[in-house]
Parts: structure tokens; sequence; C-alpha cells
């Protein structure tokens, strides 16, 4: 990603001190969204009881406000722990398509201090094949930053 480090520090800077999550997330997705033209939507699931993942704060058009684990690339995410990277969201089963401009997705695990799945992160991008493993890396690393030390 462009620019990571200074993008990692400024999160780091902005978030220092703060535990309440929605607040966190916030300020996450306003950093993450307005820091690179890949991302056309940039947000956050949470889950809100087992099985189940509700919208949190987002940038970018409408997003589904409820995804079962079983469905989507969110749902994959949350379902597997494991990042997802979707280079043509044509060919995920199931995509959950909330714009139909949305061309690859990246979708990536947020735990808390204890390592419990507190949410998802979700990119959209209008590009094919836009998120490499090295997006996911950077982003989890800046994840790991800011929800990382949030108590359950
Ligand atoms: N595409 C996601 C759904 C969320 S909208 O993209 C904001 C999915 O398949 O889980």
């Amino acid at each position: 990603m462009a620019e990571h480090e200074a993008l990692r520090a400024r999160i780091r800077s902005l978030t220092e001190g703060e535990t309440d999550q929605v607040a966190l997330m916030a300020t996450v997705v306003c950093e993450l969204h307005h820091s690179d033209a890949r991302f056309d939507w940039t947000g956050f699931y949470r889950v809100t009881e087992p099985g189940l993942l509700k919208i949190g704060p987002y940038q970018g058009g409408h997003g589904c406000l409820a995804i079962p684990f079983e469905r989507g690339v969110c749902g994959a995410c949350a379902r597997t722990g494991e990042p997802q990277i979707v280079v043509d969201v044509e060919a995920f089963p199931d995509h959950i398509a909330c714009s139909s401009s949305t061309r690859s997705e990246l979708v990536l695990p947020v735990r808390d201090a204890s390592g419990a799945l507190i949410a998802v992160l979700d990119i959209d991008s209008d590009r094919p094949a836009a998120f490499t493993e090295a997006d996911a890396e950077a982003l989890a690393q800046i994840l790991e930053d800011v929800f990382g030390h949030v108590a359950a």
C-alpha cells in the first residue's frame, strides 16, 4: 500500500488512548478510505451475536445491514478467521453485491486483546484484482495496532 508506514503512524496517533470500538472504527475507515483511490467502499461489519455480522462505521454507498456467517465474503472471513482476497467478485460463490460496480474485495478479521473476533474490515474496489497479500498484511498491522489492545 502507498505510504503504508505514514498511514499507520497517522492512525496510531489519531486513535491513541481511545478504547471505544465505534469511535475507533469510524476513525480507521475514514483514514483508510481517503488514503487509497482503489477503495470504493470501506467499512466494518461487527459481530453482534454468534454467527451474525451487523454493519458498523463505513465510507461509501449504502451497505447491507446484516450478514450471517454463512453468507458472502464477509461471512467467509468471519467463519474461517482468515483474510479473504477476492480478485473477481463474480467468481466468488454467494458474493453479496452492495454495489453493481464492485469488481474485487478484501476482507480482514478484526480481533480484540483476547483474540476474539469482534468484526471484519471490508474493502470493495471497482477495479478487478485490486488487492494483494501485501495490502492484507499492511492492513492487518493497522487493525492490530488499533484493536489489539481493546478489551472484550
Ligand atoms: N460484499 C460483501 C457484503 C458487504 S457490501 O460489499 C458493503 C460480502 O459479500 O460479504
